[in-house]
């Protein structure tokens, strides 16, 4: 298991990704306690070794390319730079690139589980799931969620299970985000389009944060979230399944952030 970082992180995968190339390849981020995360790097026309995992529902956050997923027995799905797609616990997913060029992916899995169970394609495909909003879509695209949920600002869960909760959030520039912390759950974050800074106090540096990035954030320190620039920006923000005792300035009984 890698290390769970107790300092802030920011990982850039557009450098990571330039400067591994067109793969394939796999690089290995952090964990958070709950799942390991990391890159995978696919060339056209490749696919990975189908599998299912009975113990949880695995997540990827498509960075570069073009994806095609069979999940289960549901209609094959297309994914692209932005996307979201979700393997239900229990359902076999094969992942194929599609296209002229590589795919990148974050994975979002489990710690321990293993990738080792196998059960073929049904014979028949079965009908698209009905539901129509998050969270726990199959397959979750930005544009999908505007058409919902209208201009910023806005949050919803993509994912929310036992393990997980991902929260898309649509802020607009200058747009106030409360500061707050919360000493229980660290929390981390991708950029999927948009410039942002956060602010961890006086006593650390600002970041700066654009798209592609993950900031990654232990329990306990202080943030404020800030889109900048003139462009609409997304983030995913990921925590645990719980997400509880949050503490903003002035907030009664709120034990101090961490330095
Ligand atoms: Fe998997
Ligand atoms: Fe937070």
């Amino acid at each position: 298991m890698l290390p769970i970082s107790t300092e802030p992180m920011q990982i850039r995968t557009s450098k990571i990704i330039d400067s591994k190339g067109d793969g394939p390849w796999y690089e290995a981020l952090f964990s958070d306690g709950r799942n390991n995360v990391g890159l995978i790097c696919d060339t056209p026309g490749s696919v990975n070794d189908d599998h299912y995992h009975p113990d949880f529902n695995e997540f990827w956050i498509i960075l570069k390319g073009s994806l095609e997923f069979e999940i289960g027995d549901f209609p094959t799905i297309h994914a692209h730079k932005g996307d979201v797609v979700l393997a239900p616990a229990g359902e076999r997913h094969l992942i194929r690139t599609i296209g002229n060029e590589s795919s990148v992916r974050l994975h979002v899995s489990k710690i321990g589980s293993d990738h080792a169970s196998r059960k073929d394609r049904g014979n028949q495909t079965a009908p698209y799931p009905t539901q129509k909003e998050p969270p726990n879509l199959l397959h979750t695209t930005l544009d999908s969620v505007i058409e919902q949920l209208g201009e910023p600002q806005w949050v919803t869960s993509i994912i929310k299970d036992s393990l997980n909760t991902a929260n898309l959030v649509y802020s607009a520039p200058g747009t106030p985000h409360d500061a707050h912390w919360h000493p229980e759950f660290d929390e981390w974050w991708t950029i999927l389009k948009g410039e942002l800074t956060w602010d961890l106090g006086e006593k650390r540096p600002v970041y700066q944060v654009t798209e592609g990035d993950i900031m990654y954030l232990p329990r306990g320190l202080k943030h404020h979230i800030l889109t900048q620039g003139s462009e609409t920006s997304f983030r995913l923000a990921i925590t645990d399944s719980e997400g509880l005792h949050v503490f903003q300035e002035g907030d009664e009984d709120a034990p101090p952030p961490r330095e």
